[in-house]
């Protein structure tokens, strides 16, 4: 096989274009009629009251962090085993993140590490659905409660998973999610806040939009900073793209949960494979296929694939190891040695709903070639 099959790639259509085209060739190129449709049609299917469509998923993150009061001198308990954005914009508002080792099945945070972890500078707990499985709400949300914390979701790996029969979205204050293209759906860039409380809507829209609140009695052009904010604005013809992509959220979870099928089928009888689970009462989103490889040299499989024209990643690096969070707040190796043990193990096989057949039989060749050639 030739072209690389990435890990994750958008499924664009001529729908798509078209929608995106039709907002090109309007009045509108951003804070337009897209805009409210995007934001409406997303809470809609996450079961919300409000949503707050933004630039990114860290730009939500961000937004999320600030409109929760998270400042200098807080701390926030969270997952190592997370992309950077969710610490980083911790980091960003001069807040400690401070991690909580994950479940070795589950790869989620351990509810019981999060409890270990609170002090009296906490603030929050931010969970993140690590390759589309829903955390354990339930017990999290106790903590949360017991310990009157904010609990924010950070979910950009898991729209349209469900908890014990109830889609993402609802479970935290505040919930994220990302429309990079690997992500379920996409806008080329961008992200979403969802909530059920009304005060965060509205600090969220002002956060958006440069901090400007309106106050038409005293002119209709008046509005005052209160606090400064950002320009996190999405545009309309990415809302349309958005919009038309949301169409065929079934379809494409679907596809993802076959090609997941698929995998599970090819892999059961191979020991050195340790594959990611569905626990009991809850519906993964399969944002992506991490699979731990026991036993074999992880930098040869990599280079394997690669050489395979399979374009395998790593899903991550524990926050804890980069430079900046072993200086800035001393963590080391061995901190979090859970995260730390999945990492040396890691790799993630491609998973996107436009994989076709031959590629997919592609990537299950290529691990039992690997496997037989070093058993
Ligand atoms: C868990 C997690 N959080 C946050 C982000 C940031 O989202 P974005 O790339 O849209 O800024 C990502 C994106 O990859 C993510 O996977």
């Amino acid at each position: 096989m030739k072209k690389l099959i990435p890990y994750g790639h958008q499924a664009i259509d001529e729908k798509d274009i078209e929608e995106v085209v039709k907002v090109l060739k309007s009045d509108w190129l951003t804070q337009g009629p897209k805009l409210e449709q995007f934001e409406k049609a997303i809470a809609e299917y996450c079961g919300v009251k409000y949503a707050v469509a933004v630039s990114s998923g860290t730009a939500a993150l961000h937004s999320v962090y600030i409109a929760a009061g998270i400042k200098s001198g807080d701390e926030v308990v969270t997952t190592p085993l997370t992309f950077a954005a969710t610490a980083n914009m911790l980091v960003q508002c001069g807040a400690k993140p401070v991690f909580a080792d994950i479940k070795k099945d589950t790869l989620n945070i351990d509810p019981k590490e999060i409890e270990r972890r609170i002090t009296s500078k906490t603030k929050a707990i931010v969970t993140v659905d690590f390759a589309g499985l829903p955390c354990d709400y339930d017990e999290i949300s106790k903590i949360a409660k017991k310990h009157n914390l904010l609990l924010i979701e950070d979910a950009c790996h898991a729209l349209g998973s469900e908890y014990k029969g109830k889609k993402i979205g609802s479970f935290a204050d505040m919930t994220v999610l990302s429309f990079h293209p690997v992500k379920h759906i996409t806008t080329g860039e961008g992200g979403i806040i969802l909530t059920n409380n009304k005060d965060f809507y509205n600090k969220l829209k002002t956060i958006r939009n440069h901090g400007i609140v309106k106050k038409p009695e005293n002119g209709k052009w008046y509005y005052e900073i209160e606090e400064p904010g950002f320009n996190y604005r999405i545009t309309d013809f990415q809302c349309a793209l958005g919009l038309s992509q949301l169409k065929k959220i079934n379809s494409f979870l679907n596809r993802r949960r076959q090609i997941v099928s698929s995998y599970k089928k090819a892999f059961k009888d191979i020991r050195k494979i340790q594959l990611p689970i569905e626990s009991n009462g809850v519906k993964s989103a399969w944002h992506i296929y991490p699979v731990r490889f026991l036993g074999v040299d992880r930098k040869k499989m990599f280079d394997y694939f690669q050489a395979n024209s399979i374009g395998v990643q790593v899903h991550y690096m524990p926050l804890h190891l980069h430079p900046f969070y072993r200086k800035k707040f001393g963590y080391k190796r061995g901190s979090f040695p859970i995260a730390e043990k999945y990492y040396e193990r890691a790799i993630t096989l491609p998973l996107f709903p436009s994989m076709t057949k031959k590629e997919i039989k592609h990537v299950i060749e290529t691990v039992k070639r690997f496997q037989n050639k070093t058993t």
